[in-house]
């Protein structure tokens, strides 16, 4: 079969958050961009993100927000295209977006707005995007100013495609149904750059102790609670599920969990529940302490409790309470520790911790130190986002600056 060739000024492999952000701001300098993406369409991720409405930034972007092995390598970059670059972006398209819990910024009608945004960017600056487009190889060239060479697949029809600058925007390992994949891993490998290990991020907790059949019965209810772990903190709601737990604190908590490690929960943040519990057996005796409990805390859960920490005391009033017991009781609602036995992993995973390591590449302009024309963006590089709008936020920076130059 007949290889067609093309060949461009920039070629971006993903046409995802951060290649068809690179996309467009490098075609806007006059560069001829070409992006490839293996999907049957571009933007998947964009379009599932924030429940369908793309929780596309927030207004607090700090470098706090992000994890990485060199927690100054954002930094550059988010100062180069901020939040407010972008909100500027999405005010000149008109697209209707409310701000949410700690400065988090949505779509208020449909995350097809933020693609069709950058879509349009795209298309006004001249970007060709090739879909069903399977990277097979890249190999370096020997040929100013043509550095490197594609051979592709799109629609069983062999390709190959040359260009100054290679722009490696194919994500990460999570959710593999949505076009996760390891090709960027695997070419930064091929150039020499390292790799640090990968793991699933913002993802649930499951159990495999007797807090499976708790989490199961449990399944559904959601409270306000306080979990740490490696010496982070997150005051969010927490959701049980079927499989475990989950909910915005779990999630936040899970990028900082390590196979191994507990989880402390606290179940009153802001309650001192030694102080409060001491009280109520003061002021209310003759009460039942699942009665007084379950007024903070609910019913169902208070009984599960009731099965972990004081089955022997059963049907007890708190008049009848040791204070040892009772103290001991109160310790364990605002410091729960619990053991998880994994977590959800790729699969429902919102992103993949680890990856590229920073070390070798520019912070400036996220090109590989050692190997001039080849760049890497967006989550492909070992920098991850908290929950709230911070891992997009991450792709538009990394890809603007990368468009900038490449
Ligand atoms: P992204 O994954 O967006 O794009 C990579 C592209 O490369 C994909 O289109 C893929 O198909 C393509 N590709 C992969 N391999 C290829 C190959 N071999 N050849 C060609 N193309 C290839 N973040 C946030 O800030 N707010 C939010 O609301 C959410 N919500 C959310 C929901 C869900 C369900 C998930 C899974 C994730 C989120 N995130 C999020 C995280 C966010 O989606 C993620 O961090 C960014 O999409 C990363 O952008 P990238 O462009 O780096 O990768």
């Amino acid at each position: 079969m007949q290889v067609s060739s093309l060949c461009f000024d920039v070629v971006i492999i993903g046409a995802g958050a951060a290649g068809l952000m690179c996309a467009a701001t490098a075609a806007q300098r006059g560069r001829r961009v070409l992006v490839v993406e293996k999907a049957n369409r571009p933007g998947k991720k964009i379009l599932m993100s924030g429940g369908g409405r793309c929780n596309f930034t927030n207004y607090q972007v700090e470098p706090s927000n992000f994890i990485s092995g060199n927690p100054h390598f954002c930094k550059a970059a988010l100062k180069r295209y901020t939040q407010w670059d972008f909100i500027g972006m999405v005010e000149r398209h008109a697209i209707p977006y409310e701000e949410r819990k700690h400065g988090q910024l949505f779509c208020r009608d449909s995350a097809k707005d933020i693609l069709n945004m950058l879509l349009d960017e795209c298309a006004q600056a001249g970007v060709e995007i090739r879909i069903h487009c399977d990277i097979l190889g890249v190999e370096p060239l020997e040929d100013p100013p043509l550095r490197y060479r594609l051979t592709c697949h799109q629609q069983e029809r062999p390709l190959r495609i040359d260009c100054q600058s290679l722009v490696v925007a194919s994500g990460a390992l999570s959710i593999p149904t949505l076009g996760g994949s390891g090709i960027g891993y695997q070419i930064a490998e091929q150039f020499g750059l390292p790799l640090i290990a990968r793991r699933a991020g913002l993802v649930p907790f499951m159990f495999t102790d007797q807090l499976k059949g708790l989490c199961e019965r449990l399944s559904g209810l959601a409270l306000e609670v306080t979990v740490s772990c490696n010496g982070q903190s997150f005051t969010e709601n927490m959701l049980f599920t079927h499989r475990g737990i989950s909910g915005p604190a779990i999630l936040q908590i899970s990028s900082y969990w390590e196979a191994g490690d507990r989880i402390t929960i606290d179940l009153l943040p802001g309650t001192d529940a030694r102080t409060w519990l001491r009280e109520a057996k003061q002021h209310q005796a003759r009460q039942l302490l699942r009665t007084v409990l379950a007024g903070k805390l609910g019913r169902a859960l208070v009984t599960e409790l009731q099965e972990l920490w004081w089955t022997e005391a059963g049907e007890r009033t708190l008049a009848e309470f040791s204070d040892k017991l009772l103290m001991g009781i109160a310790d364990q609602l605002n410091g729960w520790e619990l053991r998880p036995s994994g977590t959800e992993g790729y699969r429902t995973a919102e992103v993949t911790l680890g990856g590229v390591d920073t070390d070798a590449i520019s912070s400036r302009t996220m090109e590989a130190r050692h190997c001039p024309g080849l760049y890497f963006i967006g989550e492909v590089l070992d920098v991850t986002g908290h929950l709230g709008g911070f891992n997009f936020q991450w792709a538009w920076s990394s890809g603007y600056s990368a468009g900038l130059v490449a």
